[in-house]
Parts: structure tokens; C-alpha cells; sequence
């Protein structure tokens, strides 16, 4: 019943409309994946997700506030009208592309590998992690856990609720390696993993594009986003947003 007055509500014209007579965008991420969405040292979320859409919200003229919602439930969330939008590095595929629509993409990543510092010198690329006895970590419901599932069958899979959980347990000589997306690893890499000995596979072996998600039925809003980013992408404010969080 509450769904279908959701879908009912929903099918009322446009996302857009109803964003600017709310006065708010409301965003839905879960903190936690670095450099996009994370808690700082006062509690506030902060990153290149949140700096993206605060420009979107000036642009609409409206306030913006964050919904932190846990990642497995992100999608069903969107679906229920909890939030306008997903913002949270989400990589377009095709499975949750059946659910729901994506605007085109804003960064490109892909997998990547961080080796304990045990096995450093045996795994050099992630075909080595396809073997008997070796422990794989990453976090629930991503496509770094859809990559370990569907390109190391043989390897033993964990699945953590967080990414630093899913790190941890590599840098604490708990598992062989973590498979994630590139940025994070990278940062992980950077603070904690080099010093502890580990071993960085930074050549992505995945295409993962990602991209702000939306109800589907919604062009207007689609249009609004696709013309918001090849502007902010040609008039210095992507490039200001992402020297920031990426160094230039
Ligand atoms: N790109 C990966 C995926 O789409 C991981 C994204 C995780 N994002 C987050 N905010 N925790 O599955």
C-alpha cells in the first residue's frame, strides 16, 4: 500500500519540480568511501560527491541536505522516495540499471588490489588471487564484491559492512588482499598500507563508470543533470572540485 502511493507520488510529473517547491535536494549517500563521501573531524560529511552536489543545489536554487544511508539499502531507499538522488560513487551497471536511471558518468574507476605484506612478493596481479587458499576482502553489495564473485571463483571471499572493516583485515595480516575501487584503495594505500608493508596492484581490472542515480519515468531530471555536468566540466567548476579531492 505505502508503495504504491510512493509510485503514485512519483508519477506525478518530475523530481525537479517537486525538488523546487520542496526548497531542498535531498541526497542520499553512506559516508565511509574516501575521497567522495566521508565524516570529518567535526561530524560533518564532506568530499567530492558532496562538493558536486552542493554546485547542484545552488544551480536549482534550493537547499541541499544529505541522507546517509547504509549501502545496501541505498537503492530500495531511492525507490521509496527517501531521497531525489543517489550521490555516493556509484558505478553504472547494467544490473542496477534495470532499477534505476543514471546520468552519464562523472569519473571513471575500476578495481584494483592491496596485497598484505605476507604475500607482497607472491601476488602480482589479481589472477594470482584466483587460487585455493587465498582470502579476498571488500565491502557488501559493491561491484568490488561482484568482481571478486565472478573473477576469483576459487579464491575464499569475506564480505565487510565497511571499507575500512574490509581493509583492515589485510593490513592486519587477516586475509591476503582487498579488492576495491582505485581512489579508495589509493588513500588507503597512501595513509595506513605502505607504511604496513603492503603492496598496491594500482591498474584497474574493471571499467567502472559512476554516475548520480535517479527514479526512472524521469526525463526532465535526467535532461537538468546531463546538461549540469557538461557545464560544470567546461566552466572550471569540476576541475576546481576535483584538484581539491584529487590533487591536480
Ligand atoms: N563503486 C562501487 C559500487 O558502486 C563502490 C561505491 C561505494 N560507495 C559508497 N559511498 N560507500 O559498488
Amino acid at each position: 500500500k505505502q508503495d504504491i502511493n510512493v509510485r503514485l507520488e512519483l508519477s506525478k510529473g518530475s523530481a525537479l519540480e517537486r525538488i523546487m517547491q520542496r526548497g531542498t535536494l535531498r541526497v542520499g549517500l553512506e559516508a565511509g568511501y574516501m575521497p567522495f563521501e566521508m565524516t570529518d573531524k567535526r561530524g560533518n560529511i564532506v568530499g567530492f560527491d558532496v562538493d558536486m552536489v552542493t554546485e547542484m543545489a545552488k544551480a536549482m536554487g534550493v537547499k541541499l541536505e544529505l541522507v546517509n544511508t547504509a549501502w545496501d539499502g541505498i537503492i530500495p531507499a531511492l525507490l521509496s522516495d527517501k531521497f531525489d538522488i543517489i550521490a555516493s560513487g556509484m558505478t553504472i551497471n547494467q544490473e542496477r540499471n534495470l532499477k534505476i536511471n543514471f546520468a552519464d558518468p562523472y569519473i571513471i574507476v575500476g578495481q584494483t588490489v592491496l596485497v598484505n605484506a605476507a604475500d607482497a612478493d607472491r601476488i602480482n596481479s589479481w589472477k594470482d588471487l584466483n587460487a585455493e587458499g587465498v582470502t579476498v576482502t571488500s565491502k557488501l553489495g559493491t561491484t568490488g564484491e561482484q568482481a571478486v564473485r565472478r573473477m576469483m571463483p576459487k579464491a575464499t571471499y569475506k564480505s565487510f559492512e565497511t571499507e575500512s572493516e574490509a581493509m583492515l583485515e589485510v593490513l592486519n595480516g587477516k586475509a591476503t588482499a582487498s579488492v576495491y575501487d582505485l581512489p579508495m584503495l589509493a588513500i588507503f594505500y597512501a595513509e595506513r598500507g605502505k607504511a604496513g608493508g603492503m603492496k598496491f596492484l594500482d591498474e584497474p581490472f574493471t571499467y567502472e563508470p559512476l554516475g548520480w542515480a535517479i527514479n526512472k519515468g524521469d526525463p526532465d531530471f535526467l535532461n537538468w543533470l546531463n546538461n549540469f555536468l557538461r557545464q560544470t566540466k567546461n566552466d572550471g567548476r569540476y576541475e576546481a572540485i576535483y584538484n581539491k579531492w584529487f590533487g591536480s
